[in-house]
């Protein structure tokens, strides 16, 4: 099975820390060039230091995937320097504190959405612009397990996962015959920055205890499936939402 990424030049929205950041390096240690795209200036200083030492080439640049403006120019930069865009991971999401629907925000709604539905929504459109020229390409969604199953309290995180689960099973029909591929990762819980900052400890526990195989995930397991979607090994694939997840997603 061939899972080299030579020579493709593959994009990472969100590529500073947690999934991204170990999906960045899992691509270069593949073969791969690779821009990354962040909010944070610093977290893509440092991982441009990683990447290097690995012996990598990397592109990055500080772009919010909610701004149009920003995505359309991020994109043009990685062709103008990296020659192409082969694979697009479009990574980045963010999430809210659990609440109960009756006690959510107006102010949440708007952030949890712009970001996780809207920005995916315009990375996507960005990357089947070239793709469509290039005629070929491979796009794959960091969707969730909640874009499959629920958990209480996480009201706009699981919706906007489930819009982008439609999302990616749609444009997967509408560019099959156009040589690109859309899928989507559904991972379970992972110990990232982002379930540190949303959940206490002992809801992290509850997390872990309710996946069959009773741990939470790594992000190079998550990073593990994205290698292999983004691969020609993936060849047959397109509008899947493929569960990386313990097991939480089949009880
Ligand atoms: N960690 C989990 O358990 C888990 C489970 C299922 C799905 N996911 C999904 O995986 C993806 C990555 O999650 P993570 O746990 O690595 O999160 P994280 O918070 O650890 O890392 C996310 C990265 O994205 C960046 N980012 C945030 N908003 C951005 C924006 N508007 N534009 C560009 N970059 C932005 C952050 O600065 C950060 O570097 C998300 O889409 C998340 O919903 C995570």
């Amino acid at each position: 099975m061939e899972l080299s990424l030579d020579g493709k030049v593959v994009l990472v929205t969100g590529g500073g820390a947690g999934l991204g950041r170990a999906c960045v390096l899992a691509f270069v240690t593949a073969g791969a060039k690779v821009s990354v795209c962040d909010v944070s200036q610093e977290a893509l200083d440092a991982l441009a230091t990683e990447v290097r030492e690995l012996g990598g080439e990397i592109h990055t640049a500080v772009c919010d995937i909610s701004n149009a403006e920003q995505v359309g120019s991020f994109f043009r930069a990685t062709v103008d320097a990296l020659g192409s865009l082969d694979v697009c991971l479009n990574n980045a999401g963010i999430s809210a504190p659990l609440a109960p629907l009756g006690e959510t925000s107006e102010a949440d709604y708007d952030r949890v959405m712009s970001v996780n539905l809207k920005g995916t929504w315009l990375c996507m459109r960005e990357a089947l612009r070239i793709m469509t020229a290039a005629e070929g390409g491979n796009i794959i969604n960091m969707a969730s397990a909640l874009s499959k199953k629920t958990y209480p309290g996480s009201c706009f995180y699981t919706t906007s996962k489930f819009a982008v689960a439609g999302m990616t099973r749609n444009t997967a029909v509408e560019y099959a015959a156009q040589g690109i591929r859309i899928n989507a990762i559904c991972p379970g819980n992972v110990l990232t920055p982002l379930l540190e900052n949303t959940v206490s400890d002992e809801v992290k526990e509850h997390l872990a205890a309710s996946h069959p195989m009773k741990r939470l995930g790594t992000p190079q397991e998550i990073a593990n499936a994205a290698v292999f979607l983004a691969s020609d090994a993936s060849s047959f694939m397109t509008g899947a939402l493929v569960s990386v997840d313990g097991g939480w997603t089949a009880m």
